[in-house]
């Protein structure tokens, strides 16, 4: 599949790229380091060139990880990394949003560290900070480039309105936000913008947290016990079982494909333009791999209207608390 242009730069990457979170938390018990190091090292062997990741996760634990997995070879690859959400060091609690001066440039060096590289190539604010302007912060961010500590800049789960003052300050080069089949939201706002301005839409859940891969179902695989997705409103209860059974849809035009239903999504996620590209999350070799076939699924006509009228039923908001999100 062809490279996709990050933002207005020269720099490019496959369309699928690799979210790192789910080696260190939150999809339930993560898999050992070795087989983590292991996977990570076969999604650069297969081509993989865009792998993301942030602070939070794992606090540090998870650029950590990258960092060692892709030791030697991090100068081949574009690694984003995020910072802003404050964490409690002994609960692991979200005790804040923080875009200052001071905790941006604490992260950012944590980063660099955790990471083992001089620059990181992509940086993006993980959720925007109330207290502070985006302005102050793009000051911020801009300084770093200028120091060379980072190359570019993004945001995650900005609102188009905070996207366009954030450029005003320095170019972004790319918005992370939600969306798939099933989250559609930013369509409204935010896609506009990114198009408008040159800005990629880097999507992340392109798999609906893993509900669009269609491994979840009545006789299918349940999620663990403390998996963060039991937060979720869209897994919970009633909205589970109405949102499992749209995924039969998905299901349907897999079928038709011969393809497995993650394909069906991500193929979704990367027919909406040239500026989107994909960042689902897996720690399986064999789903990564299958993932990464995407490139060779068309949807048709067809395809796409079965598929695009999903969302207007999926039941539930994707998180509790959407204050934190289109801001
Ligand atoms: P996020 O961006 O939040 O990681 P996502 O990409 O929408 O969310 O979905 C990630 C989930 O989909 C993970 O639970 C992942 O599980 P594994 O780590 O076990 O792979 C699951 N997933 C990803 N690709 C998959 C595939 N091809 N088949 C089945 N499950 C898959």
């Amino acid at each position: 599949m062809h490279k996709r242009q990050i933002g207005k730069s020269e720099h490019t990457v496959n369309p699928i790229g690799l979210g790192c979170m789910g080696f260190s938390e939150f999809y339930g018990t993560p898999i050992n380091e070795s087989e983590a190091v292991a996977t990570l090292q076969f999604a650069f062997d297969q081509g993989v060139d865009h792998f993301d990741t942030a602070e939070m996760y794992g606090m540090g634990a998870n650029e950590k990880l990258l960092g060692k997995a892709l030791e030697g070879k991090m100068n081949e690859v574009t690694i984003a990394t995020k910072f802003g959400i404050a964490r409690d060091r002994d609960s692991g609690a979200v005790i804040g949003l923080d875009g200052s001066e001071a905790a941006l440039r604490a992260s950012c060096e944590g980063s660099l560290k955790a990471l083992g590289v001089d620059c990181i190539d992509l940086y993006y604010q993980h959720r925007m900070d109330p207290k502070t302007p985006v302005e102050d912060t793009m000051q911020t961010l801009a300084a770093l480039v200028k120091e060379g500590k980072i190359k570019a800049v993004g945001l995650s789960e900005c609102s188009a309105k905070t996207l366009r003052r954030a450029c005003a300050v320095h170019p972004v080069a790319a918005v992370q936000s939600e969306y798939s089949l099933f989250s559609r939201d930013i369509e409204n706002g935010v896609i506009p913008a990114c198009i408008e301005l040159g800005v990629s839409l880097v999507a992340y859940s392109p798999l609906g947290r893993g509900l669009l891969a269609g491994q979840y179902n009545a006789a299918g695989k349940a999620l663990e016990k403390g998996d963060y997705r039991h937060t979720q409103p869209r897994f919970a209860g009633e909205n589970y079982q109405a949102n499992l059974a749209l995924v039969e849809t998905v299901r349907q035009v897999a079928l038709r494909h011969q393809a497995h239903p993650a394909q069906i999504a991500l193929a979704w996620v990367l027919a909406q333009g040239k500026h989107v590209l994909a960042i689902p999350g897996t720690t399986k070799v064999k789903n990564l791999q299958s993932n990464l076939q995407t490139a060779n699924i068309t949807l048709d006509d067809n395809d796409l209207a079965q598929l695009d009228a999903l969302s207007a039923n999926v039941k539930g908001d994707r998180y509790g608390d959407m204050s934190t999100v289109n801001r």
